[in-house]
């Protein structure tokens, strides 16, 4: 599409010959391309839309889904939900106020009405929302943004829940950020000098370079590509995304524009110094109050699956945990999808725990979790530790996969980040 298209498909939806709805969504996207001196206007392919979850939106968020959709607003391209705040399926079981579950109901039939893909998940390139290299799309799913940009090498902002909803209604994003080539060159150097392997390192690792970079895009250097899994690289962006607002990266050697741009690191270098990763914990203070907590505190909740889980794993959990007793319940939050087609497995299913919860549509971060009476959590997140934190009537410790599968097993906190 022409510049000179592109001009006269945006004029025609600003001058309301498509619907008021539609019209509301150009002037938007037509004021953030002037906020930030935009050349022009792109097509996207794509849109990912966050929130979701009625503890975030309320009634004014529902207020503004209605008036597009009383305007006869459509999505123009493929548009994908993130989680709201429950399972849409299994709500009651879970524990979510049924008054919640209405409130959640209203804003999802507002997206629905709007042509917008009751996906519920942050993962929405699992599931076939997955852009290719240099495609222009919309998401304002922190940790998408990032894996978007990153590891598939498409190329979005870092959209909020309405701008990535008006480019879905108009089809159009303004041409500024990281959709010029420009902006994507890395300006920090990060040296990485100890080894960072599992998926809490990564996790660790974002947390501490979020921080750190603010909104930099960084070149990082020094990971092992064996252990650049995507899993690894999903956990390492959003967590980045969470403590900062890193939505690019580039990894030597792994991510696909890393090799172009070697040579253009322009500001000085964050080094990650040789240590062990236990104490890389302490430096960025994810493992609080251990020694009060280790091996004393009951815990109520384990949460994997931040950002929702593949299929696999989920896989990965379930398999070890067959024909085990737990003493804490287990969310593995995953899409519904992933979900039902497991759950369609009753050779498996009959020998799980009830206390596992195979949870989609949601997280614990976005859900109402005090409704749930939940007091303490376990997870190996570094996103869902970083948020989770703040709430002051819970108790949060994070640690990696296999401590967390055994703090859900014994119904109390693992010792040491390893078990
Ligand atoms: Fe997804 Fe919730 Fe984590 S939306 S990235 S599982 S905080």
């Amino acid at each position: 599409m022409t510049r000179q298209d592109a001009e006269a498909a945006m004029k025609k939806m600003l001058d309301g010959e498509l619907g008021s709805g539609t019209q509301i969504a150009a002037e938007m996207i037509t004021a953030l391309a002037k906020i930030y001196d935009a050349d022009g206007f792109l097509p996207v392919k794509s849109s990912q839309i966050s929130g979701v979850s009625y503890k975030n939106i309320g009634e004014a968020g529902i207020e503004f889904l209605e008036s597009l959709r009383s305007g006869d607003a459509r999505a123009r391209v493929r548009a994908t939900l993130n989680p709201c705040g429950l399972d849409l399926d299994s709500w009651r079981e879970l524990g979510f106020p049924e008054a919640f579950y209405r409130d959640q109901a209203r804003v999802l039939d507002a997206y629905n009405a709007l042509g917008i893909e009751m996906t519920c998940s942050c993962t929405p390139y699992l599931l076939g929302n997955c852009p290719a290299k240099g495609d222009h799309v919309a998401w304002s799913e922190s940790s998408a943004i990032s894996y978007a940009n990153s590891v598939l090498g498409a190329m979005t902002n870092r959209e909020g829940g309405p701008s990535a909803l008006a480019s879905a209604l108009t089809g159009f994003t303004g041409n500024f950020g990281l959709h010029l080539e420009k902006n994507r060159i890395p300006r920090q150097s990060v040296v990485i000098r100890c080894n960072i392997e599992s998926y809490l390192d990564f996790g660790t690792l974002g947390l501490m370079l979020g921080k750190k970079l603010g909104q930099d895009v960084p070149f990082i250097t020094g990971l092992k590509k064996e252990h650049c899994t995507p899993e690894n690289l999903r956990q390492l962006g959003a967590a980045m995304a969470a403590s900062g607002a890193v939505a690019l990266y580039h990894v030597d050697g792994v991510t696909p524009e890393a090799k172009k741009h070697a040579v253009s690191i322009k500001k000085g270098e964050i080094t990650i110094p040789s240590m062990e990763i236990s104490e890389l914990d302490e430096i960025v203070d994810v493992v609080p109050a251990k020694k009060d907590v280790a091996g004393a505190l009951k815990v109520d909740m384990v949460f994997l699956g931040c950002p929702h889980y593949s299929r696999q794993d989920v896989m990965d959990i379930l398999e070890g945990l067959r024909g085990k007793k737990l003493h804490a319940t287990l969310w593995i939050a995953t899409a519904r999808t992933v979900k039902k087609s497991i759950l369609e497995d009753t050779d498996l299913t009959r020998q799980l725990d009830p206390r596992i919860k195979i949870v989609s549509d949601t997280c614990i971060v976005v859900c109402p979790i005090d409704a749930l009476g939940i007091k303490s959590v376990v997870t190996n997140s570094g996103k869902a530790y970083f948020y989770l934190k703040n709430n002051e009537s819970l108790a949060v410790v994070y640690r990696d996969t296999q401590a967390c599968i055994e703090s859900a097993l014994s119904g109390t906190v693992a010792i040491g980040r390893r078990t």
